[in-house]
C-alpha cells in the first residue's frame, strides 16, 4: 500500500487512543449472523481485517485471545502504526500485523478475510475512502464472511450538526488541537448559559454542552472538529453497499435491529408507516428514535439471511450482567433458575444448551428476549475466566501489559476497557501467576514504603491489624479483577 503524503492523517499530530471495540469481536459478529441463519466462519481460526485499526487497541487483544486466528490492521496514520507495532513486539505476537496506508490504495494481493471491521472511519473519511471501504469489503470478504461498519446517521445528526457548525466556525483559524477543544467547550458552555430557556436552539445547545462535558478531547476532535463527518440515511448506506454486491444483515446487536425492543413506544407506528419493507423499517426507526449512530453488518448479497429467531441460540454462549437482568424472574421458576446460573457464572458465559438442559426448552424464548432487549450478549465462543479464589492470581497478559504502560484503563477478557485504580496499576503487572497472595502483600507493603502508593489509594477496611488490612486489600483487588473479567482461567 502506498503512503500518499497529500492524504496524511491529522491523527499523526495527536494520536487517537485505540481501545477494544466490544461488539466487533468476531465471535460476537458470528453469533449475530448465526441468529439470522448464517453460519459465519469460526472465530477461533478466522482471518480478520480492521480498516482504520489505529494502534491496534482492538485487534491486538483479540490476537492474544485467539492464537489460531490472524489479524491484519490498516491505518493511514504512521504514528498509530508505530505505537501498535511496538505493542505487538512487546507481546511477542506473530498472528497480528499493522500496515500504514490509505484504504483507497489497498491491495491485499488476493487475500480474503472472514471478518472485516471498520469502526469510526466510514463517516469520517472522504467519499473516495467510503467507496474504497465498501469495495474492499466486497472484494476480500470470504463467502460467509461478515463486515461490520459503523457510521453516523440522519436525521439524528442534523441536531448534532448545529453544534458541529458552531465548533467549526469558532475554530476556523486553526491552532493546536487541545486549545481548539478547550475553546469550543468554553463557547458551548457560554451559549448554553446565555440562551433562552424557551427556545429549541437553547435546549439543543444546553443538552449537547452537558453531554460533551463528559466526553474526552478525542471525541470532540473526531466528531465535531473533524474535516469529514458525513452522516447518512441508512437507506443510502444499504443502497451503496448493494451497488458493491453487499447485503445488509442487521445491526451488530439484536436490540437495535428490532423496533419493538429498540423503540418500544414507537414500534407500532414505525411498522405502520414503513409497511412491509425491512429497509423502510430501519429508516423510519431512525426517524422515530433520532438515533445518531449505527453499527451495521453486511454479507455478500448471495448469503440468504433469515429474520432473527430463538432456536439458533441453542448453539451459542450467553453472558448476562446480573444488574441488567429482569426482576420478574421470581414469578417464573424456570427463568429464576436460569438467572441464578447466569449470575453465578457472570462475567463468564454459560452455554445456552446447558441452560435449556437444566431449565427446559421453554426458557429459550425468554433467553432470546434477554438478548433482544440488550440484557445479555451472545458469542459463538465461550468466555472462560479465572475466579476470585486463585492462590496465585493471574491478571491476563494484555491487562498486565496495559497496566504497565501508564494508560488509564486495561482491556478485559470480554474485550471491554476497565478503568485502572492506583492499586491495580501498582500490583497488576505483578499478578502473573507466579506470585502468591503473600508475595503480593509484601509488594503492597513495599509500594507503601516507597511512596508509589499512599494510604488513600487503599480501600477502607475497618477490622483487623495492619497485616490483615493489607491481606484484605489484596483479596479485594483479586475479587475486583475477577468481577471485571480480568483474570485468566
Ligand atoms: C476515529 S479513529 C477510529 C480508530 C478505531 N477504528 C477505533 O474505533 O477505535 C479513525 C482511524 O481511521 C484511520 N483512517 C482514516 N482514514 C483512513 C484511510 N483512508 N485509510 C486508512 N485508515 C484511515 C485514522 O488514521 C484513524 O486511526
Amino acid at each position: 500500500m502506498s503512503s500518499n503524503p497529500s492524504r496524511r492523517d491529522p491523527y499523526d499530530a495527536l494520536p487517537y487512543v485505540s481501545m477494544p471495540i466490544t461488539y466487533s469481536q468476531p465471535a460476537l459478529l458470528a453469533a449475530q449472523a448465526h441468529l439470522r441463519g448464517i453460519d459465519a466462519p469460526p472465530a477461533e481460526t478466522a482471518s480478520v481485517l480492521e480498516i482504520g485499526a489505529a494502534s491496534g487497541g482492538n485487534i491486538i487483544p483479540l490476537a492474544v485471545r485467539y492464537p489460531r486466528a490472524h489479524f491484519h490492521g490498516v491505518d493511514l496514520a504512521a504514528a498509530h502504526v508505530e505505537i501498535g507495532r511496538r505493542s505487538i513486539t512487546e507481546l511477542g505476537l506473530s498472528n497480528v500485523t499493522l500496515e500504514q496506508g490509505d484504504i483507497v490504495d489497498a491491495d491485499f494481493g488476493g487475500r480474503h478475510f472472514d471478518y472485516i471491521i471498520c469502526h469510526g472511519v466510514f463517516s469520517w473519511a472522504p467519499p473516495e475512502a467510503q467507496r474504497a471501504i465498501l469495495k474492499v469489503c466486497a472484494d476480500t470478504l470470504s463467502d460467509k464472511g461478515i463486515a461490520a461498519i459503523s457510521y453516523n446517521v440522519f436525521p439524528g445528526w442534523h441536531v448534532r450538526n448545529v453544534i458541529r457548525d458552531i465548533c467549526l466556525e469558532h475554530t476556523r483559524k486553526g491552532g493546536p488541537p487541545r486549545s481548539q477543544v478547550a475553546a469550543v467547550r468554553a463557547l458551548l458552555k457560554g451559549i448554553a448559559e446565555a440562551s433562552s430557556d424557551n427556545d429549541p436552539y437553547g435546549a439543543i445547545v444546553r443538552a449537547e454542552a452537558a453531554r460533551l462535558s463528559a466526553r474526552p478531547a478525542s471525541y470532540i476532535l473526531g466528531e465535531l472538529l473533524a474535516v469529514y463527518n458525513q452522516p447518512f440515511h441508512i437507506r443510502e448506506v444499504i443502497s451503496q453497499a448493494g451497488d458493491h454486491g453487499l447485503a445488509y444483515l442487521g445491526e451488530a446487536d439484536l436490540m437495535s435491529s428490532v423496533p419493538e425492543y429498540f423503540a418500544p413506544m414507537a414500534a407500532q407506528r414505525i411498522r405502520a408507516t414503513a409497511g412491509s419493507s425491512p429497509i423502510a423499517v430501519e429508516q423510519y426507526a431512525d426517524m422515530f428514535s433520532g438515533r445518531t449512530f449505527r453499527r451495521s453488518l453486511f454479507t455478500h448479497a448471495e448469503c440468504r439471511a433469515q429474520p432473527p429467531s430463538p432456536t439458533p441460540l441453542l448453539s451459542l454462549h450467553i453472558t448476562a450482567n446480573p444488574r441488567a437482568q429482569a426482576t420478574d424472574a421470581a414469578v417464573e421458576p424456570a427463568l429464576a433458575a436460569v438467572h441464578e446460573m447466569l449470575t453465578k457464572q457472570y462475567p463468564a458465559s454459560v452455554a445456552v444448551a446447558d441452560l435449556v438442559a437444566a431449565a427446559g426448552q421453554a426458557v429459550l424464548p425468554a433467553l432470546y428476549e434477554m438478548v433482544a432487549r440488550g440484557r445479555a450478549s451472545v458469542s459463538t465462543v465461550p468466555v472462560a475466566l479465572g475466579l476470585a479464589d486463585q492462590s496465585r492470581p493471574v491478571l491476563w497478559r494484555v491487562a498486565r501489559a496495559d497496566a504497565a504502560t501508564g494508560q488509564p484503563w486495561v482491556t478485559n477478557l470480554l474485550h471491554a476497557p476497565v478503568l485502572l485504580n492506583p492499586l491495580l496499576r501498582a500490583l497488576g503487572p505483578l499478578m502473573d501467576g507466579a506470585k502468591t497472595r503473600d508475595q503480593l502483600v509484601s509488594a503492597l507493603e513495599a509500594a507503601l514504603r516507597s511512596g508509589a502508593l499512599s494510604e488513600t489509594d487503599l480501600p477502607r477496611i475497618e477490622n483487623g491489624g495492619a497485616a490483615n488490612r493489607l491481606a484484605s486489600t489484596v483479596d479485594r483487588l483479586v475479587a475486583h479483577c475477577a468481577r471485571n473479567g480480568l483474570l485468566a482461567p
